[in-house]
């Protein structure tokens, strides 16, 4: 991997101090990479990418973003240094419109707003007929796709996702993978947690797996998919090998 725009090592965190979820995960993502996480319920992804966001505070470890230490910087600071965090939920503002919500997005953005409203509508060029639409009336792979141009009003060097996918049909799954190989494409770093890890996995470059909090594997997304053991335990079914030989 060339030089990670964001790199994590050995995170402690959690939500009572002293009482850790997150207990010395690590992970790192370079510039035009999908990275995605993959871990049974429970494991901590979720509070993993919060940490990484700025909306826990670590108790331990280390976050480099762009080289520089931003383990303790609240996330309003890691947005300003490059950061853009997607929750699974509450990700846009449903009673706004869809232009609304990326004026919003991208409010700390000072004369370029103009510019970045056009970059947003030409990466998703499917919102620009809804931009006078409220948020809320839009379907689940429409709202996903408004809350990923959100985030990227602030023109960040990584995208943070939390299940990007979650209660999508098929179809607008596979739509949601592809616009992110698009944005990997521009040269964003793009790190994902996904329970449809075999379809995540497929399009992402390389892969952890998350479990009681601690890294329990990683490597190539392809070395994962292929490996019998992790299939079985994490990927619900036979590795990818066993089923083209099958
Ligand atoms: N706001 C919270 N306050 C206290 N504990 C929490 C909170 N959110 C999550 N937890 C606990 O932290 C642990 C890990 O949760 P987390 O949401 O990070 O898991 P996850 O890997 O994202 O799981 P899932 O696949 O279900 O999304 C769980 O035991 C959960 O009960
Ligand atoms: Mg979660």
């Amino acid at each position: 991997m060339t030089d990670p725009v964001l790199s994590a090592e050995a995170v402690v965190a959690g939500y009572v101090p002293g009482f850790p979820i997150v207990q010395g995960a690590g992970v790192a993502v370079a510039a035009g990479e999908i990275v995605t996480v993959i871990g049974p319920n429970g494991a901590g992804k979720s509070t993993l990418l919060k940490a990484l966001a700025g909306l826990l505070a670590v108790e331990g470890g280390r976050i480099l973003l762009g080289g520089r230490d931003v383990t303790h910087l609240p996330m309003h600071e890691k947005v300003a240094a490059g950061l853009a965090f997607v929750p699974q939920t509450g990700n846009v503002f449903t009673t706004l419109t869809i232009h609304e919500n990326l004026v919003v997005g991208g409010h700390t953005v000072r004369g370029e707003l103009r510019a970045r409203l056009e970059e947003a509508y030409a990466l998703f060029p499917d919102l620009v007929a809804k931009r006078a639409a409220r948020a809320g009336s839009l379907s689940g792979g429409q709202r996903q796709m408004l809350a990923v141009a959100r985030a990227l009003m602030t023109r960040p060097r990584v995208v943070l996702l939390d299940e990007p996918t979650a209660g999508l049909a098929p179809r607008m799954v596979a739509q949601v993978f592809t616009d992110l190989r698009r944005l990997a494409g521009k040269g964003v770093a793009v790190l994902m947690v996904e329970q449809n890890a075999k379809a995540a996995l497929r399009i992402s470059d390389r892969g952890y797996v998350l479990a009681g909090g601690r890294n329990h594997a990683s490597g190539r997304a392809a070395d994962l998919l292929a490996d019998r053991g992790l299939a079985e335990a994490f990927l619900g079914a036979r590795a990818e090998t066993a089923e083209r030989s099958a």
